[in-house]
């Protein structure tokens, strides 16, 4: 056992600052003999010193002020589980250039800046850990910091939002207009009060910037990556999947290419075997295939206080065994700048399209002459829903791969023509 602690400053005493507290300051004796070296809490810093908090934590170790911990030259890491871009870019660039490590749960930051911190942690010889940025307790980071090591990974499928994966399954199950299953999901404490970020894509892109830059060691940012929300679907696309062996999930997909890589975040059709079919309410689930190994699935709790914390906390042991042993035995990262991400108008893909139309001789051939001007081969073309009193049917077309740019194209050509209502629903199907 090491004779000095592992002093930790703590940003953060929310809902996963809190389970980290009450890990370190109830489990002391564990962590120690696992760490090699007492993890002494000695410092949290919060905006509101009046606030109930739901673990006892000592007055004296509160704090508003940042410099209390970022220049206190005794704390050794800090412990990042406030959220937000800025001011914990800021914070943590501050605690990596003072020498310290940093561990943090923040999938903003490491998302946006995690190459540019991590390159400042290497030139400080300093440890940066973010297990907790991604797929919450699920050991993603440090599976691919180790244990995959040895492969080239070839692409990467993933449910990494279960706040829009328990919508869409309620939505699946229960018949729920996006709306309604989302209010659910608010009263479930399974979406935030604006579910903006969820719904609409921004965190899966994040997660999967943080899962594909580690993946391909390429600088993957945000910004790179294709994304799409679940905001058009509606609860008959369901039922048309389920009938054409599909379920319908949003899928944060990374693939290896020639020199270059795919990244989209979008609602796909999946079909009902593959595994991530099966990945149902709040769970995430990450569907890896590397050269080597072949594919692997790791599954789990995605969110909450406690499975992230056991992330948290798990990196702040291997911190304290890696300092131990010392610093230059720690595996890094290095990331290259060169690949480039694939145009979501380049990436081959099925599609599926539900299209109101009026229900009436010629409209089947109209819209397959736009598929054949298109390039695009249909795979089925099914007449669902007849509504007799408007003189309306539902059409739903899956195709055959072909690039997104002629499958958009004949999605907008198939709106414009004379009997046709509207395309009411696209989506890419794997
Ligand atoms: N919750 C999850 O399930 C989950 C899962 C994976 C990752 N994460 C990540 O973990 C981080 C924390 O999430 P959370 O759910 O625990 O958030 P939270 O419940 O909102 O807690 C945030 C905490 O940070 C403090 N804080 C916020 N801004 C601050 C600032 N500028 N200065 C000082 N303290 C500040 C707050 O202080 P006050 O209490 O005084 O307001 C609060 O204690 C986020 O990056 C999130 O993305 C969360």
């Amino acid at each position: 056992m090491a004779s000095s602690p592992l002093n930790v400053g703590l940003i953060g005493l929310g809902t996963v600052g809190t389970q980290v507290a009450e890990r370190m300051l109830t489990w002391q004796s564990q962590l120690a003999r696992r760490a090699g070296m007492e993890l002494c809490l000695r410092r949290v810093l919060v905006r509101d010193l009046a606030k109930r908090r739901a673990v006892e934590v000592d007055k004296e170790l509160l704090t508003t002020n940042p410099a209390d911990l970022l220049d206190d030259p005794e704390i050794n890491v800090i412990v990042e589980v406030a959220g937000g871009e800025e001011p914990m870019r800021g914070y943590l660039e501050r605690a990596i250039g003072a020498g310290k490590h940093v561990v943090t749960a923040n999938k903003v930051v490491m998302a946006k800046h995690g190459p540019d911190l991590l390159d400042l942690a290497a030139e400080k010889n300093v440890d940066l850990y973010f297990e907790a940025a991604v797929g919450g307790g699920i050991p993603l980071i440090s599976t691919f910091r180790t244990d995959l090591q040895a492969n080239r990974i070839e692409r990467l499928s993933a449910v990494i939002n279960g706040t829009t994966n328990y919508v869409l399954g309620r939505m699946a199950a229960a018949n729920l207009t996006l709306d309604e299953a989302v209010r659910e999901a608010q009263a479930a404490g399974f979406a935030e009060a604006d579910p903006t970020d969820d719904v609409g894509g921004f965190d899966a892109t994040y997660k999967l910037a943080i899962l594909g830059s580690i993946a391909y060691e390429i600088k993957v940012r945000p910004e790179d990556i294709f994304r799409e929300g679940i905001e058009g679907i509606e609860p008959v696309d369901f039922r048309y999947a389920r009938e054409l062996g599909y379920a319908i999930k949003l899928i944060a997909h990374t693939q290896r290419h020639p020199g270059r890589i795919e990244a989209r975040v979008h609602p796909a059709m999946i079909p009902l075997e593959h595994p991530l079919a099966q990945v149902e309410g709040a769970t995430n689930a990450v569907f890896v295939e590397g050269d080597l190994v072949g594919q692997v699935l790791l599954v789990g709790q995605g969110a909450g206080g406690r499975p992230t914390a056991s992330a948290v906390v798990g990196d702040l042991i291997d911190l304290a065994r890696s300092i131990r042993r010392g610093v230059q035995s720690r595996p890094s990262f290095t990331f290259d700048d060169r690949v480039a991400v694939i145009p979501m108008g380049e990436v081959m893909t099925r599609a599926y399209y539900r299209i109101r139309v009026d229900d009436r001789a010629g409209v089947l051939a109209a819209i397959g002459q736009v598929y054949a001007e298109e390039g695009v081969s249909i795979s089925s073309f099914i007449q669902k829903g007849a509504w007799v009193e408007e003189r309306t049917a539902e059409i739903v077309v899956t195709t055959h791969p072909s690039s997104d740019a002629s499958l958009q194209k004949a999605r907008t050509a198939i709106a414009k023509l004379e009997p046709v209502h509207a395309v009411s629903s696209f989506l890419r199907v794997f």
